[in-house]
């Protein structure tokens, strides 16, 4: 391993923070979407529903801090060190771009799901997407997490 500078391992240090930060929130978020139960059209557990727009709007904020973050202080220095690295940091940026788009698509169809004309439907959409979603950012964060236990 390449003797890096103590403030960069302090930087890595804080990502990996706040992806175990981010890991309890998207067990929050994956148990919210849980505890809704939808019967029917009229049988929808609204606070339940209210919790997980709640945790979507400081899930979209803490992605992108996170994204940014991480891009400015890790992965781009890790991209200076070979091509490979810099293979790698690509695709782990284009995966941010990804994360992001996706759940700003979420965000909205969780502000409109009151509006929807079937509310039963959307609401098992919203539970199939969330999930889906919670497992890419686990995926993504894994293998970073993996990455940068290389440079530890
Ligand atoms: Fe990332
Ligand atoms: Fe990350």
């Amino acid at each position: 391993m390449a003797a890096f500078a103590p403030a960069f391992l302090a930087d890595i240090e804080e990502i990996h923070r706040e992806h175990e930060s981010l890991l309890n929130d998207l067990m929050q978020f994956e148990r919210a979407l849980d505890s809704i139960d939808c019967y029917s059209e009229v049988l929808v557990n609204l606070v339940a529903v209210g919790e997980v727009a709640f945790l979507t709007r400081r899930l979209v904020y803490q992605l992108l801090r996170h994204f940014t973050r991480e891009e400015e202080t890790v992965l781009a220095p890790l991209a200076e060190i070979s091509p490979e690295l810099g293979d790698l940091v690509e695709k782990l940026r284009r995966e941010h771009g990804e994360l992001n788009g996706r759940l700003a698509t979420f965000a909205v169809g969780v502000e409109e799901l009151e509006s929807a004309d079937d509310l039963y439907d959307a609401i098992w959409q919203m539970k199939e997407q969330g999930k889906g979603l919670t497992c890419a950012i686990i995926q993504h964060v894994a293998r970073e997490e993996r990455e940068l236990a290389e440079w530890m």
